[in-house]
């Protein structure tokens, strides 16, 4: 057994099943004080809804955080964003003119204060219109030269953000931080917002049971041996997947 940078989404993936959570915590934990194991959590949450979920589901204390969705990166409990990440989002984004543009559509709801946030605006778009304004918002966006990225989750989110952002960039910024290989990286999710998770590098990845349509259909067209979906639904896949890979006995 050796340390590994365990990456992980929260909502649906990590947190889901109780008790599965409960005897995943007690093997990340061990991990972490016998090899140095790092525990990250890559979420579209903001500080608020991430506290929240911490406090209820009492979650381990991570190295690092990925909050929305990958646009803010906590090390070392530290309460600001990580200041170097921030730098490479800034160059082209423009908040005040993605929103001046966003308001042509009808059919998109801002999400609440909370989940506004300085590298990320987030709306509700009801599944049944999301391809036709997805397309048209995406050109609109790049019509004014705006260099963004779209990312639709779970048939209801949709974040815009800096394109040079998502969580698979933010894990990339850690594990050279923290100079891990490949080899020993992996990443969990099941829902649009992970596809990006696994769409960089050749990390190992897990992809729970009960993943959404739009990451099943992204791996069933990217397939291969480094991602494994799993049986189990949630944490209980977590860790038939950990075990798979060899991180866990
Ligand atoms: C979380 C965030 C929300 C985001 C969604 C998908 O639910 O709170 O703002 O749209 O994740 O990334
Ligand atoms: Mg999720």
């Amino acid at each position: 057994m050796t340390q590994f940078l365990f990456v992980t989404d929260l909502d649906n993936t990590l947190v889901g099943d109780d008790k599965a959570l409960a005897q995943l915590n007690e093997h990340l934990q061990q991990h972490r004080q016998e090899y140095g194991t790092k525990i990250v959590y890559a979420t579209g949450r903001s500080p608020i809804l991430y506290q929240e979920l911490k406090e209820q589901k009492n979650l381990l204390e991570p190295d690092a955080l990925i909050l929305a969705v990958g646009t803010e990166i906590y090390t070392h409990g530290s309460p600001t964003p990580d200041p170097d990440w921030s730098q490479i989002l800034s160059p082209g984004w423009d908040r005040d003119l993605i929103v001046s543009i966003t308001a042509n559509f009808p059919d998109l709801v801002l999400q609440p204060d909370s989940e506004q946030r300085l590298f990320k605006v987030s709306f509700f778009l009801p599944q049944l219109a999301a391809a036709t304004v997805l397309r048209k918002l995406e050109a609109d966006l790049h019509k004014s030269n705006l260099n963004v990225k779209l990312i639709y989750s779970s048939g209801q989110d949709l974040d815009i953000v800096p394109r040079s952002s998502d969580k698979g960039r933010a894990v990339q910024f850690l594990s050279q931080k923290w100079e891990f290989v490949a080899e020993k990286t992996v990443v969990c999710g099941d829902s649009g917002n992970d596809i990006a998770l696994f769409a960089v590098g050749v990390g190992r990845g897990i992809i729970v049971g009960n993943a959404r349509p739009e990451l099943l259909q992204w791996h069933n067209e990217n397939p291969n041996d480094y991602h494994y979906l799993a049986k189990n639904v949630c944490a209980s896949g977590i860790i038939e997947g950990l075990k798979y890979f060899g991180f866990l006995r």
